[in-house]
Formats: C-alpha cells, structure tokens, sequence
C-alpha cells in the first residue's frame, strides 16, 4: 500500500491562510518494537498502551505561498523557540511525503509543538510529536481536498504517516490500544500502520495506570534509530523477533480475560529483554541506572508483601514505567511518594494512564 497521489496539487489562489491543531498522546508499549527494515518496516508487530497526560500539542498553519519557489517553507516552533535540531529532521521528513502531500510545497507552513510532559523528562517524545503532526497533515489534506471524511481513513493514513516519522508513533493515533506490525492472529494487522485494539480491552483496565519514575532526565546515550540498527548485527535476532510474536499471542489473551499476572510477566519480561538485546548486541550499551535496578527491586519486594497487581516496563532508557489497575490506587500513591520517590531524579514522578488518543482542537 502506498499513499501516493500526484493530483493533491492546489488552485493557490483559491486557497485561504488557515490552522490545523492536534493533541497526540505518547505510549508505552508492552511488546517492544525493536528493529526495523527498508523504510519503517517493523521486524516484529508491538503493542502499547495509549497514554492520556503525555501528550504533544501540535499547530500546524499555512498560508499559499506567493513566489513560484518550490522548496519547503517551514518555520518550526518548540514550546515557543526557534527550533533548529527538531526542526531539521521535521523539514526532512515533511520532504519526504512531497509524494503523498505535493501540495506542501505550495504553502508557507509554521509549526508550533509543545509537549505536556517537561522536555528535560528523559521520555521518548517522538511518539506523540510524529502522531500529531501526521494528524494536522492529514486534517490538513481533508480541508484542502476533502478526501479523508471517513474516520477509518483518516487514522489509517495518519498512522501510516505517523510511522513513517517514527515507528512507535503509528501506535498512538489510537484510544487505549494500538498495535502496528503484521501478525498472524490479528486480523487486519499491518507493517504499514496501526490499528486499534480497544476491543481487546477487559474491563479490568477500564481504569489503568503508568506511573513513569524519572530516573534519569537526560538524552539518552544511545538514539532509538542506531537502536534498531544494532539489531540488524545482532546474534539473537531472530529468536527475539519469535519471541516478540509469541508474547503478542499470549499478550492478546491476557488482555482479552483481564489476567494482570499475565500481562504482568508479559511485560516485565519484554522491558528486560530489550535492556538484554542492548546489552548482549556487538556494540553493547547498558542504559539502566543504580536507581533503575534499585527502583525495579522495590517494586517486586512491595508486590511480594502486598499481593498487589503492580508491574513495570521500560523503554529504551533508564526511565521505569510502573503499571496498575485502579483498584490499588491508594496503596500505589503512598508507596510512590513515601518509598519510590527518593530514587527518582529530583523527585520527578509522572502521573499517566491509559488515555483516549489524540483531540483535535479547533
Ligand atoms: C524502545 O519509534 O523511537 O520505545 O522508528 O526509529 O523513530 P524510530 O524508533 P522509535 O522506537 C521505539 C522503541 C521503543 C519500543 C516501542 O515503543 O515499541
């Protein structure tokens, strides 16, 4: 499948200045995605859990250009500044779909992002950076050409879109569940774009949290994309991605029976397993801090005593996801604040869960 369509070209001077707006959540996946091939294309189908206080709040505004100049336009605006780093790499991408969107060269664009979740946090935020830029794109289309009026649609190519800007991003164009890979026991499932897994959904994680214990707030020392490339070298590539499909099998069940212990292990083992593929690849990296180790054994010890249904995920930093259902909540605020805090950076805890997806905004 591919969006190409050399006819989204406009009449400019029918075309009125005006803004798309969207808010697009992160997610924490609990089957990691981790390497990929050709362009964007997974090695293994990933599950997440979309997220609801993280999000990225993108406004896209354009106006037609006025000059016959046919380069990109784009002034790129994060949390108020001149953005040159992030900018780059949004012109670069915004070139790149000049097949899937030619009318982009005729139009002056300005971006403003900001993100919910503080920029120093150490949390992946080109998941829901990649979403809502993929979903103004989209809207963008839509008002242009009113071609994607069907909502189906509309997701499908924004998650498309969204991948293309960052894997883990496709996941997020969708309310509580998305997964993004092709996988033999999910109808529907696709390399391209995600789909939504609500439906998947027992009751039992209606109300469902992620609290993420700042650990460490800085860049990590290892990108996401020279993580996926290691494992192109790496010696248990294969039986990973086996694993991967596997975990996503049982995952389902899990899910579909509101088992926690099993999503628990499930979880927990997918988070050590990509810290494992890091550590065992030809270049090995270790991105677990003291506190990383310190934090995840304070966690299974308040299990043990309690029985409580609490587990952990991490992505690819030093960060610790802490998930559990409702029902604990309380128990899960004293023992945050008085036991888990003294081990996170500055005393930094975020309190997420799982969300509704992306809003636009009008
Ligand atoms: C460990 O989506 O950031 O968070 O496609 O290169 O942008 P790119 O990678 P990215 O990788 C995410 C890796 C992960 C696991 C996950 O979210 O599935």
């Amino acid at each position: 499948m591919d969006y190409i369509n050399p006819k989204l070209i406009l009449n400019t001077s029918d075309v009125n200045s005006g803004t798309v707006r969207w808010q697009s959540p992160s997610n924490i996946a609990l089957i990691k995605y981790w390497g990929k091939h050709d362009n964007q294309i997974p090695r293994n189908a990933s599950l997440s859990f979309t997220l609801s206080k993280s999000y990225t709040d993108t406004k896209l505004s354009y106006k037609p250009k006025l000059g016959t100049d046919k380069g990109l336009e784009l002034e790129y605006y994060f949390e108020g500044k001149k953005e040159d780093a992030f900018g780059k790499r949004v012109s670069a991408f915004l070139e790149s779909l000049y097949p899937i969107f030619p009318f982009l060269k005729q139009l002056e664009l300005e971006i403003h992002s900001s993100n919910t979740f503080p920029h120093s946090a150490g949390i992946a935020s080109s998941a829901s950076a990649f979403s809502a830029l993929a979903l103004c794109l989209c809207s963008l289309e839509d008002r242009l050409f009113s071609t994607l009026k069907e909502d189906e649609d509309f997701r499908r190519k924004a998650s498309y879109i969204a991948r293309l800007g960052s894997g883990s991003a496709s996941r997020s164009i969708f309310a509580k569940v998305g997964l993004w890979g092709q996988h033999s026991g999910v109808e529907g499932s696709s390399d391209e774009y995600a789909i939504d897994c609500s439906q998947f959904l027992h009751k039992n994680f209606d109300v469902f949290h992620d609290y993420i214990l700042i650990i460490d707030a800085g860049t990590k020392e290892i990108s996401s994309t020279r993580g996926h490339e290691l494992m192109n070298e790496h010696p248990f590539a294969q039986a990973r991605y086996q694993q991967a499909h596997k975990n996503l099998s049982v995952l389902r069940g899990a899910l579909e029976r509101g088992d926690l212990d099993m999503l628990g292990r499930i979880s927990e083992s997918e988070a050590l397993t990509l810290h494992g593929l890091m550590m065992s690849s030809p270049t090995p990296y270790i991105l677990f801090q003291p506190n990383t180790i310190k934090v995840l054994q304070l966690i299974n010890e308040f299990k043990k005593t309690t029985g409580h249904p609490v587990f952990f995920t991490l992505d690819a930093g030093a960060n610790v996801h802490m998930l559990f259902p409702d029902s604990v909540k309380k128990d899960m605020d004293s023992f945050t604040e008085n036991v888990l805090l003294p081990w996170c950076q500055d005393g930094q805890v975020i309190k997420d869960m799982i969300g509704d997806g992306p809003l636009e905004v009008d």
